[in-house]
């Protein structure tokens, strides 16, 4: 079964727009198991832009399924991590500047210190998992970092479009398929994830080897569209009542 992991993120981008404790993404976690989401997916950045470290400490308190913390590889977050032993932690690259994640992480290029980086979280029993490209020298060294997952970074792909069907975008999906083929047969469990829509997700979710997928910021789009409505409903009902209340 391919597993459905919810970034609440947004949420908090939301909430944070305005400094109340609403709308919260601990409740919109609630939501999504409710909803049949197979996980919590929640990134503490440096900045703290949406997810907060009393977020984190919620979530782990009333969560039912799985929290993924998604974190940079530095020494705050690994504490933190230590502190709280999620039961997953993705490590991603993470540059102040960007709005998003905006590439995988190098683990070829920095496998030793990400090894040291893993090994205690591992220890604490967190499922380490790295965010790469598919190239394959990324893959084969997150398999010898001694981390339990990978997770393939969709966003090119997703960037580039289903319309057309161009070589890039043929090249780009066959690069995930191979990446998600050979990570499984170095004993990788395989996510994957990164602007993924309604329109976009059966290609990816179609690999056979993916174990699980994170997609948040459409999902968290189509909560206000098609809750939008509702929530205008349910004011209008209370304006209305406490007038003829009077
Ligand atoms: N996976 C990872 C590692 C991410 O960093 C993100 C974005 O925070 C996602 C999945 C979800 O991406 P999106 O919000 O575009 O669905």
């Amino acid at each position: 079964m391919l597993r459905l992991g919810v970034n609440i993120d947004h949420v908090a981008t939301v909430r944070n727009a305005r400094g109340t404790p609403w709308p919260d993404p601990v409740e919109a976690a609630r939501v999504a198991e409710a909803a049949g989401a197979d996980g919590i997916t929640a990134h503490l950045r440096e900045d703290r832009r949406h997810i907060s470290d009393d977020d984190i400490a919620r979530l782990m308190e009333v969560l039912e399924r799985p929290l993924n913390l998604e974190m940079a590889a530095t020494e705050e977050m690994q504490a933190i991590a230590l502190r709280h032993r999620p039961h997953a932690v993705c490590i991603v690259p993470e540059k102040r500047e960007e709005r998003t994640t905006e590439g995988g992480l190098d683990v070829a290029g920095d496998e030793a210190r990400i090894a040291g980086f893993i090994a205690p979280l591992a220890e604490a029993g967190c499922r380490v998992s790295l965010f790469i490209g598919h190239a394959p020298r990324q893959i084969e060294a997150a398999a010898r970092t001694g981390a339990a997952v990978v997770e393939l970074h969709t966003g090119a792909w997703c960037d580039l479009g289903l319309e057309g069907k161009s070589a890039a975008q043929r090249g780009e999906l066959e690069g995930l398929r191979e990446g998600a083929r050979l990570a499984h047969s170095l004993g990788l469990e395989v996510h994957a994830g990164h602007g993924l829509t309604y329109e976009n997700v059966a290609p990816i979710a179609a690999i056979p080897e993916l174990r699980e997928l994170n997609i948040g910021h459409f999902l968290i789009g189509e909560a206000i569209l098609r809750g939008l409505g509702p929530a205008i409903v349910e004011m209008r009902r209370r304006m209305d009542a406490a007038r003829q209340s009077e």
